[in-house]
């Protein structure tokens, strides 16, 4: 992965383009420009993109091309002000003026209905945890229904049969051929072993209230040094282990199977579409490959389980950009590396980096000062939630964040990629924002 990062910074300075995120600087009073769906960025798709995707601060345009948009809990901006009335006046004229039939291009349709769907499952999600003013729960009502109104009526025309969604382009194959990510991850009988549990969605944190990525599937893989069958004869001892997953002072137990260094873990995300049917449909489009391997292992010790901030691991997140998918590079997915300024929205408590103020209660130091943290700051956050030795911080076998005392193992077990595909589609429908989408797509 390493020498497909060096290869994203090479496509980079050959093609004159940094892709995604770039803070690019902003013309005061003017609306920021994006040229995603179009070269001109008058064009509606164009605008509508930037009134939900762009965020600007400090005379900087942040998040154009960033796979997630950046909302959090916390956030005011699209509820109320200017930015929801912009969001609001746009969505309509795409409505009145049919903008569903000013771009073919079906990958450039999927897009913008999986961007859509997105800011959709954040609206109607949790708000709360907001910085001073706080936003009334009436206001955060009438922000959430005026722009959820809209919003799913358009996801609803933007829809593609299941045939255009059949022959979207395997991004991920372009992806490995340049480099970026294993080409053997998702070979059946490969290195890689695709571990699931078989009661709904394995990365049940990334699927969940604080996610991003409700509208997404999630696949998990493990590979040993020893093998495809050393790594199968793990994943069956790790099933199989019934002892205590607990000490008495409440650390993991140290009985829990370990691997081996030399270790690898990967956490694919494909984009879920919605089809002319209306049926939640999987894609192959992946957005986002994370990576971790564990070069050493540092002996279980509470102290290592406590401190050991992901020490022996090296990680790396490759995401997608769509100008690079629009641009046929690279199957359109660029490393950490390249991928300019980085924000966590993923389980983040909810602050909106933004509208936090320092004078705030929970402004957290530092840390919020800066917009955007580059590649190196990023691989240190990986480690504050994949804390521990080995599998003490394979997270999707242990819950995240692992000494809630209530807290049980998942039982993974080998799983083909289709049913983890299939558990992931069927719980969706399951969630409150997919029945609110439905009555709203219709109308
Ligand atoms: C806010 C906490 C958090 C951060 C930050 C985080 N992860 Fe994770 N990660 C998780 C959780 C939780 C899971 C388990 C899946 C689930 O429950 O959704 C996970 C799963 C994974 C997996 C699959 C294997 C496993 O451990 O289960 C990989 C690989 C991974 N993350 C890599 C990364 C990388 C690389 C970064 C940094 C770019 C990162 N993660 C940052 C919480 C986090």
């Amino acid at each position: 992965m390493l020498k497909g990062a060096a290869a994203a910074l090479v496509l980079v300075a050959t093609s004159g383009h940094v892709w995604p995120g770039e803070a690019r600087v902003a013309q005061a009073g003017a609306a920021p420009v994006v040229r995603l769906y179009d070269d001109n960025p008058s064009h509606l798709w164009n605008r509508l993109h930037a009134a939900l995707f762009v965020r600007v601060a400090d005379g900087r345009e942040y998040g154009t091309d960033r796979v997630d948009p950046l909302l959090w809990i916390g956030s005011k901006h699209l509820l109320q002000g200017a930015s929801h009335e912009r969001a609001v006046q746009l969505i309509h004229e795409f409505l009145d003026n049919h903008g569903e039939t000013r771009v073919r291009d079906p990958l450039k349709r999927a897009m913008l209905q999986r961007d859509l769907w997105t800011v959709f499952d954040w609206l109607q999600g949790t708000h709360g945890n907001f910085a001073q003013p706080r936003l009334s729960e009436e206001a955060v009502r009438r922000g959430v229904e005026d722009l959820s109104a809209a919003i799913g009526a358009a996801i609803g025309r933007l829809a593609l049969s299941p045939g255009q969604i059949d022959a979207l382009p395997d991004n991920y194959a372009a992806a490995a051929r340049a480099g970026l990510v294993p080409a053997d991850l998702f070979s059946p009988r490969g290195p890689w072993v695709s571990v699931g549990r078989d009661d709904g969605p394995v990365a049940v944190n990334h699927v969940g209230d604080l996610g991003v990525g409700r509208n997404s599937v999630f696949l998990v893989f493990i590979k040993l040094p020893g093998g495809r069958d050393a790594t199968l004869r793990y994943v069956q001892r790790l099933h199989a282990y019934s002892g205590p997953f607990r000490t008495a002072s409440g650390y993991p137990s140290p009985d829990i199977p370990q691997f081996p260094a030399g270790t690898e873990v990967a956490l694919v995300r494909r984009a879920l579409l919605i089809d002319s049917d209306g049926r939640i449909v999987a894609t192959r489009i992946v957005e986002q490959v994370q990576h971790r391997l564990y070069r050493e292992i540092p002996p279980w010790s509470p102290q290592e389980l406590d401190l050991g901030a992901g020490r022996g691991q090296e990680v790396d997140d490759v995401m997608l950009s769509r100008a690079a998918l629009f641009a046929g590079h690279a199957g359109g997915l660029v490393s950490m590396d390249a991928a300019g300024p980085l924000f966590l929205t993923f389980s983040d408590q909810g602050l909106d980096a933004f509208e936090m103020k320092a004078s705030d209660p929970s402004f957290e130091g530092g840390r919020r000062r800066t917009l955007g943290m580059n590649a190196s700051e990023a691989r240190k956050l990986c480690a504050t939630c994949h804390v521990a030795p080995g599998v003490y911080s394979f997270n999707s076998y242990l819950p995240f964040r692992l000494l809630s005392p209530e807290a049980r193992p998942s039982r993974l077990s080998e799983i083909s990629m289709a049913d983890a595909v299939r558990f992931a589609v069927q719980h969706k429908p399951q969630r409150a924002e997919w029945r609110a989408l439905q009555t709203l797509m219709r109308r």
